[in-house]
């Protein structure tokens, strides 16, 4: 519905613009229409038809303010007065006054109208509302196809000003044709040939305009060889009550102190409790289907192989890259390291080059269900298979219970995309003895959103993104829809009788008739149970509330808002359909700055077409609303959020964990092209830059 109302909103305001420059320019002609009477008609029906459009979006919009006021915030501020003030004074101004010119002594006259004819029909205060409005429609139209997000006071005064400036000017023009046309003898008018060569020049000049404008944003977009991502146009200190304090990266801030991510390191010291190496390498890997797939892997696996400690311990991981050209990274998504083992390339270290290698040390403090993946050039490399589970086995395992891993991922196959479950493009068997605990650890390592369905056991959604929730209650046959990048861990006691995972939805993954998912029973074999059609999971009303650090009536340092929009414009030189946050692509998105121990509340508002799954790196988020209504179920806490069109959501976290960190949408595609922002903590630098001719490409 939202996408609808979204959709059919932005196709009006073409139609607005160009109605009401119409009834601009004949009230401009009027007077020289040889039929005043008819020209008085045209113009009236013309106008009727765009204040009906104008109405009609006026609906709309209004139907959008019923999501929430960021919605329509920019519209409303900087789109809506343009264009309902002059509407309004052409409604009660030109209007009247086209009426008394249809009915006076002036209807029938031909060419030349009389000079009291004439000055009535070019009067400024039938004309230049009319004109005027024309003006706010085309600003209306920008506001609405190029959304700034967030209004600026900036932003307001030069469209503001704009308008004013092309309402007097018009003002002026229209009094010195009043002046003109009053006169005793009609005026000369230009010659059709005259006027058609005065409209092309004018329609050229707008032309080479755009053709300049084009040509600036897509030279603009271009990405810098090399650059910081600690130096951003755009820094945002919040709307909290402590704002603007120092900038991001320099060394005389307050304290006059200044930390390099490289210090953020987790224990140098200490023989790890476990040591696992992974190397990057090309592979030709084959799904369970039989299809062979030209994978980049680890250790010639993709997903590469699970690592699994205990919670607690010292982890020492070392990468090597073998072949791939790019370079490789290990960002550990959803565990909170410190940040020089984050892993992002031009952020926390260099991509690690064909024959390098790199050791990221961390203790793994929070048990649950996490992944690793490469975050570099991550949309091409994770769609590759350069991504696999990472599983923090909590300090008191619980006795005899049976793990699955679940990996959902769509590989590129020659012949569009093959939905898997890790590499099993087919109907898994298991065998697991009634009675057992089972526990399916299911990650989406998609760019989309995918809705799996259990069917054959009640079960529970034990955790979300890691993260065990409180009280989860029996759940049966209903649908789960995972976040890209999101993880939940479904725990249920094996019946007799079998079991089914499957996958009914998910771009690229999905479609009930495939054989895809998992088939657990007794011995292995059994009918595969139809999935049931049931209702939506949702995290937000599920298990029950428990004392959390701070929540929604907590005082907050800092807070942001993050509106998601679509808008037409270009990305490092390719034009595309961008997916903005508050208008702007990377690396002219906002850089939300924090100071340590800060509490942070966060809004999101996607008004795209698109879902975001939200990831922060680095902290786990308390989901305190969604759509206005508070979280009344279990604390929600998450890594990635899923915003889907149309929905808001307002978050929280403690900004303790100190570092520049990536703050981005996990459909990767999104994030390559320019979906990414940061968190950064005051007084935190990094030495590392991304850009082509640094070869770190964090996406
Ligand atoms: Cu899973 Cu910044 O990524
Ligand atoms: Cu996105």
């Amino acid at each position: 519905m939202f996408e609808a109302v979204l959709g059919v909103s932005a196709l009006v305001t073409p139609a607005i613009l160009i109605a009401w420059w119409l009834a601009g320019y004949l009230a401009g002609r009027l007077v020289f229409w040889g039929r005043l009477r008819l020209g008085v008609g045209v113009l009236l029906a013309v106008l009727g038809l765009a204040a009906l459009l104008t109405a009609a979006e006026l609906f709309l919009v209004a139907r959008l303010w019923s999501y929430g006021w960021l919605f329509v915030k920019d519209r409303m501020i900087l789109g809506t007065p343009p264009l309902l003030l002059p509407a309004a004074a052409a409604l009660f101004l030109s209007v009247p006054r086209l009426w008394r010119l249809a009915r006076g002594a002036v209807v029938e006259a031909k060419v030349p109208v009389d000079a009291a004819g004439r000055s009535e029909a070019s009067h400024p205060l039938l004309v230049v509302p009319v004109q005027a409005t024309a003006v706010g429609a085309a600003l209306f139209f920008y506001v609405t196809w190029f959304p700034p997000g967030l209004p600026s006071p900036g932003m307001a005064l030069t469209l503001w000003g704009l308008f004013s400036i092309s309402t007097a000017a018009l003002w002026v023009r229209q009094r010195r044709r009043l002046r003109i046309m009053s006169g005793p003898e009609p005026p000369l008018t230009p010659g059709p040939g005259f006027r058609l060569l005065r409209t092309g020049a004018f329609a050229l000049a707008i032309c080479a305009g755009f053709v300049a404008l084009f040509a600036y944003s897509m030279q603009a977009s271009v990405l810098p060889d090399r650059f910081s991502m600690m130096t951003h146009e755009n820094v945002d200190y919040g709307g909290g009550p402590q704002t603007g304090h120092g900038h991001m990266g320099h060394a005389d801030h307050e304290h006059g102190s200044s930390t390099s991510v490289t210090d953020l390191t987790g224990p140098r010291e200490g023989v790890p409790d476990r040591r696992f190496t992974l190397t990057a390498r090309e592979a030709r890997i084959r799904l369970g289907s039989g299809k062979t797939i030209e994978a980049w892997t680890f250790d010639g696996k993709a997903p590469g192989p699970e690592l699994r400690v205990r919670q607690g311990e010292l982890v020492e991981v070392t990468l090597l890259n073998e072949d791939i050209d790019d370079g490789v990274t290990l960002h550990w998504h959803g565990i909170d390291v410190p940040n020089a083992e984050d892993g992002v390339a031009g952020l926390t270290q260099d991509a690690v080059r064909p024959g390098e290698r790199h050791t990221y040390r961390f203790r793994a403090e929070q048990a649950g269900t996490y992944w690793y993946h490469s975050h570099q050039v991550s949309s091409e490399q994770v769609g590759k298979g350069l991504f696999g589970a990472f599983i923090v086995e909590p300090r008191e395992p619980e006795k005899d219970e049976r793990e699955v891993t679940v990996l959902a991922h769509s590989w590129e196959s020659g012949n569009g995309r093959t939905a898997a479950m890790g590499a099993s493009d087919t109907l898994e068997r298991k065998a697991i003895t009634p009675g057992t605990p089972v526990r399916l650890r299911l990650i989406n390592t998609d760019s989309y959103p995918v809705t799996f369905s259990l069917t054959g056991a009640p079960f529970e959604v034990a955790a979300i993104d890691g993260t065990d929730l409180n009280a989860p209650t029996e759940l049966t046959d209903t649908r789960l829809e995972l976040a890209a990048g999101g993880r939940y861990d479904v725990t249920f006691t094996m019946p007799a009788t079998p079991v089914r995972l499957g996958v009914p939805e998910g771009v690229g993954l999905g479609g009930d008739d495939h054989d895809l998912g998992l088939l657990l029973s007794s011995d292995g074999k059994g009918d595969v149970p139809a999935l049931e059609n049931g209702p939506g999971f949702d995290p937000a009303s599920y298990g029950e509330p428990e004392p959390t650090p701070f929540d929604a009536s907590s005082d907050f340092d800092q807070e942001f808002e993050v509106v998601l929009d679509n808008r037409p414009g270009f990305y490092d030189g390719n034009f595309y359909m961008l997916w903005t946050i508050n208008g702007e692509v990377f690396p002219n998105t906002p850089a939300q700055m924090v100071r340590e121990g800060d509490l942070v509340k966060t809004t999101f508002v996607n008004r795209s077409f698109m879902d975001h799954p939200m990831h922060l790196h680095g902290h786990h988020v308390l989901v305190l609303s969604r759509n206005g209504e508070r979280v009344s179920g279990s604390p929600w806490w998450s890594d990635t959020l899923n915003v889907a069109p149309g929905e808001s959501y307002e978050v929280a976290f403690r900004a303790d964990n100190p570092g520049i960190w990536m703050d981005h949408c996990h459909n990767l595609d999104h994030a390559a092209e320019g979906m990414t922002m940061h968190l950064g903590y005051e007084g935190v630098t990094t030495p590392f830059e991304a850009g082509s001719e640094t070869g770190n490409r964090p996406e």
